[in-house]
């Protein structure tokens, strides 16, 4: 049997950290799902077709062709558990940095679960050098004018810059 993961968030934007979790989930699930949420307790900069439209180039031109073909993109709106469930998802994979993520990621997993007692949630520890990378302070320091090409791919920095350009005129 196929076994699908789910990996959501809110990908605002996709970062070398998020593309790190998605490579090393492919080692454990057939097939993965990127959901990008429409309904996250953030304010994101980017609309969610954006959001999924430069996963989507990052994953295009980051995998294998042979990985690319078990990975979908996909948007949703909604409970996450709901999303999980028409997915028939197995597992949902997140990304655990340090302690600062911990008690957000447990009590999600433990909601979820309680919600869905099915699916398991699957932590997998951020690599040590995308430790400390969130999407937050990414854009933060591009919208300051600083250096963001070790964070995001290029396709992604020229997005940011390009949008941050319009923001300033
Ligand atoms: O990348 P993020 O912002 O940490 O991802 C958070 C996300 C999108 C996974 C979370 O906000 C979510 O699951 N949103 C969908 C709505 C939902 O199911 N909320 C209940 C969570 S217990």
């Amino acid at each position: 049997m196929t076994k699908i993961g789910l990996y959501p968030g809110t990908f605002d934007p996709i970062t070398v950290g998020h593309m790190d979790i998605i490579k090393r989930a492919l080692s454990i699930v057939d097939k993965l799902v990127v959901a990008v949420a429409l309904d996250t307790n953030k304010k994101p900069l980017f609309g969610i077709e954006e959001r999924a439209a430069l996963i989507k180039a990052d994953i295009k031109a980051a995998l294998p062709p042979s990985d690319l073909a078990r990975v979908e993109v996909k948007t949703f709106s909604g409970l996450l558990m709901k999303f999980a469930e028409s997915e028939k998802a197995a597992v949902i994979i997140r990304g655990l940095r340090a302690i600062s993520d911990f008690e957000y990621e447990v009590q999600m997993a433990c909601l979820n679960l309680k919600l869905n007692s099915e699916i398991q949630t699957i932590f997998l520890p951020a690599s040590e050098n995308t430790q400390f990378i969130s999407s937050r302070f990414i854009k933060e320091i591009s919208r300051l004018g600083g250096d963001i090409s070790c964070f995001v791919s290029k396709n992604t920095e020229k997005e940011l810059t390009k949008l941050f350009a319009k923001e300033a005129i």
